[in-house]
């Protein structure tokens, strides 16, 4: 029997038989496992109906074990025999606990888990998922979902693309216009709305409670257009040069208009002015107050597709935003492009280029490297979450490729960047930009199962890459995400047949 695990772990040693679950199954906590405990009782109720008593006593068969140890580490050791042990940290037993889900298994009422050896510890440090709740804005309700799902499949970050053209979605108290009067509206009118720090606060614990960081972006300095609407002083009128009035013919949509909110998405029109000193007292007020409610060691500044920005004025626009981003206690982070400039020292590139990536995405991509900082992959031709997988998707875009499960799977990250060093990769992340995405149900179809591909490249070991293997395993999950109520795509050339 194929074990449904994705990602695959370090070592798995399969048993034989079943560990069967019954009304008398108790959680036993040892050395203060409690948070993880609440995991799994809640895991348990919602798949099963079951609620275990939590107990301290010593364990004995059939218990479900939690023991916690004293280290900061993400390993963990699930045994799977007459009774469940799972040994790790905080974060390592929230990983065991997960890994345990996948294997839940209900047949004529009776709930089991085949019996296993695993031995388990993530690949890469970084392992994320970005939501864009610009383009689209979602609710607390909405993010808290995605964390749900994003967490299930050991994914410890969460970027939240907060600002763009389109809209501003984060309360800043010492500049309230911005979500006065630049929040209201989604790309293509679809309702806007913003959160109130609350509502930030919410998501991080929620976060954190899943063993996700959130990692705020605040795009820079192009994506600004909406800025314009409550601060107009400390916007450039949006720019159009050919290339992008051809980008606008061709997408069909109209032309930004300074102080009107931009429904279309087109990019690269925007830009804060640079060398305001108006504009800096802005961005002050703004990241300090980012930096104060994000706990996470990341603040990612943007730094793409600033189209219509002299070069120049682009890299000391990098180097002021980056040095006043570390002067804020935060590591910056920002798109491949900021390369180009002298950022702060240790800074955090994303690369999001092709899989084969032009020599200047590849040279501004190192330089993070060479300057103290690492790297997070996000190869647009892989491991965007909002591309189509066919060319008849009815969701998703396709400018940098259409990716099938397979193309998402098929990439090791230290072939992409050539030159880059394989320990300045922090890790891998999975974009989902939500031009085409109005609700969760979209979500789910560009996420699943997409981004369990993305979840075992950043997890598993590159010697366990199998895509026959990988197949096999996330066909298993569908029933286990179907029996989570958990939607998403089903791609044909898997079999989705509960196993
Ligand atoms: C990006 O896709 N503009 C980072």
């Amino acid at each position: 029997m194929v074990l449904t695990l994705v990602p695959q772990p370090a070592s798995v040693t399969e048993g034989s038989g079943t560990l069967v679950l019954s009304p008398a199954t108790r959680i036993v906590i040892v050395d203060g496992a409690d948070a993880a405990a609440s995991v799994l009782s809640d895991v348990l109720a919602a798949r099963t109906g079951l609620r275990p008593d939590v107990v301290t006593d010593p364990p004995s068969d059939g218990d479900l074990v939690l023991r916690r140890t004293d280290d900061d580490g993400e390993s963990y050791r699930l045994e799977i025999g007459a009774r469940v042990e799972i040994t790790g940290s905080d974060a390592g037993l929230f990983y065991g606990v997960q890994t345990l889900r996948q294997l839940l298994r209900v047949k004529d009422g009776v709930w089991s888990i085949a019996r296993a050896s695993i031995v388990d510890a993530p690949r890469y440090a970084y392992r994320g998922v970005m939501l864009d709740v610009a383009r689209t804005f979602f609710d607390v309700a909405t993010v808290k979902a995605f964390i749900d799902r994003a967490s299930s499949l050991k994914f410890n970050h969460l970027h939240l693309h907060l600002t763009d053209d389109q809209g501003w979605r984060l309360h800043i108290d010492s500049r309230p216009l911005l979500t006065e009067k630049a929040a209201g509206t989604s790309t293509l009118g679809r309702p806007g709305g913003f959160y109130t720090k609350d509502d930030f606060r919410e998501i991080v614990g929620y976060a954190a409670a899943h063993h996700m960081v959130v990692v705020p972006e605040i795009d820079l300095p192009g994506h600004t257009h909406a800025i314009g609407l409550a601060y107009p002083d400390v916007v450039e009128a949006p720019v159009m040069n050919d290339m992008l009035l051809a980008q606008s013919e061709s997408l069909g949509q109209p032309l930004p208009v300074a102080g009107e909110p931009y429904l279309g998405w087109g990019v690269g029109h925007s830009s804060v002015r640079i060398h305001e000193d108006a504009t800096w007292e802005f961005l002050r007020d703004v990241l300090s107050e980012v930096a104060e409610i994000a706990p996470g060691p990341y603040l990612h500044v943007g730094g793409d597709e600033c189209l219509g920005t002299p070069a120049a004025d682009f890299d000391a626009f990098i180097e002021r935003v980056t040095a006043l981003t570390a002067e804020l206690g935060k590591t910056p982070v920002a798109w491949h492009e900021a390369g180009s400039a002298q950022v702060a020292e240790g800074t955090v590139g994303q690369f999001w280029g092709s899989s084969t990536p032009t020599a200047e995405h590849a040279e501004h991509t190192r330089r993070f490297a060479e300057r103290g900082g690492r790297v997070i992959l996000s190869p647009s031709t892989r491991a965007y979450l909002d591309m189509k997988y066919t060319a008849d998707f009815p969701l998703g875009l396709t400018w940098a490729a259409i990716i099938d499960l397979e193309s998402a799977y098929s990439w090791e990250p230290e072939e992409i960047v050539p030159g880059l060093d394989a320990e300045a990769i922090l890790g891998v992340e999975g974009p989902l930009w939500s031009e085409t995405i109005p609700s969760l149900a979209d979500i789910d179809q560009l996420f699943f199962p997409r981004a369990a591909a993305l979840a075992e490249i950043g997890w598993s070991p590159a010697s366990a890459k199998d895509w026959a293997s990988f197949r096999d395993r996330v066909g298993g999950l569908g029933a286990v995400w179907d029996a989570e109520g958990w939607g998403g795509h089903r791609p044909s050339e898997i079999d989705w047949s509960p196993r």
